[in-house]
């Protein structure tokens, strides 16, 4: 079964042809990260404009590069929540009027669902097992019996963890998004130089808070007197990514489950999954594919097929 995947909840419109859930024979995104950049962050409806203008490139050339016809696809997916109303409604309605032209089913898929789904496209992983996404609009941590059912046992209060990096990194005027330009900075940087932490929520110890820890890079670079901007940007990755790891390893333990699947574009993050490796060596974390763990069609299309069979 040819599944044809839209994504366009955030700022990439991206599409991809997979075969039976698994097989990705294209995947293109289209970034607009240039459109975005002199502002710091995404402007919604700068978004749906571009990616009115993307989509049918975007998803022609997946076609193209599958090497097959429209004629061909089986079933036409979309990512249709969550994400900016505006996005969404054009990566919904190019799908639905593909599908209703072509006379061929349509499916809306959950985008946070399609993060998980990224890894399963590569490896099998048994359940019970906790689900993390770690994105630029979400940080949660899930509960799965078994997949299709998910019991959000935490998120964040404030700040999803992409943001706070994308927040920090436009404070050390670095371009967005600002994950990668931090990962990049940190190398040269003592992640011990700051204290940084990130917050605790009152009753809740496995509730995510980052709006603190943003405070307090930001205090601390209005006192920097010499250039420590890659100490700041190590010391503030370190405080993120322990503060996950120590929520995670807090999660498997209260649900004696020690099957990690992590997705969302924070994944992408070699530094963190270093960090996974030697702070939580008694967890076997599951990781999407480099390839899919930022937002792609191919994760859509890959559950799409999952749904409908
Ligand atoms: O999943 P995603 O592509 O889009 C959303 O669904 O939000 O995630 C994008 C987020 C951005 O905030 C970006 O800064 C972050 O993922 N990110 C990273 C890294 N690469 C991307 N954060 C930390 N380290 C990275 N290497
Ligand atoms: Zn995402």
């Amino acid at each position: 079964m040819l599944v044809l995947g839209i994504e366009s909840t955030c700022d990439e419109t991206a599409a991809a042809v997979v075969v039976d859930g698994k097989e990705v024979l294209s995947n293109v995104i289209a970034s607009q990260v240039d459109w975005h950049k002199e502002f710091g962050g995404v402007v919604p409806e700068l978004a749906s404009r571009q990616h009115i203008e993307a989509i049918i490139p975007v998803v022609m050339q997946s076609l193209e590069e599958a090497g097959c016809q429209l004629s061909d696809i089986d079933v036409i997916a979309a990512a249709d929540r969550p994400g900016l109303m505006g996005s969404l409604l054009v990566g919904i309605n190019t799908a639905k009027a593909l599908a209703w032209a072509l006379g061929k089913p349509y499916v809306g898929v959950n985008h946070l669902e399609a993060h998980l789904y990224a890894v399963l496209m590569e490896e099998h992983v048994p359940t019970p097992a906790l689900g993390v996404i770690l994105s630029g609009g979400h940080t949660q941590i899930m509960h799965i019996p078994e997949f299709g059912v998910y019991h959000q046992i935490s998120k964040t209060v404030d700040d999803a963890i992409g943001e706070a990096f994308d927040k920090v990194a436009k404070m050390l005027e670095l371009p967005y998004p600002g994950g990668p330009e931090i990962e990049r900075l940190a190398k040269q940087g003592d992640p011990t130089a700051f204290q940084f932490r990130a917050g605790r929520v009152k009753g809740q110890p496995l509730a995510f808070s980052f709006s603190g820890l943003k405070t307090a890079v930001l205090y601390q670079l209005r006192k920097l007197e010499t250039d420590q901007k890659a100490d700041v940007a190590a010391s503030f990755q370190r405080a993120a990514f322990d503060d996950v790891l120590k929520k995670i390893s807090l999660a498997a333990k209260e649900y004696e489950c020690d099957r990690i699947l992590l997705g969302g574009g924070v994944t992408n993050s070699r530094t963190l999954r270093a960090q996974f490796a030697k702070q939580c060596p008694h967890l076997h974390p599951y990781w999407p594919a480099f390839g899919l763990s930022l937002d792609n069609g191919a994760m859509i299309a890959g559950l799409a097929y999952h749904q409908i069979t």
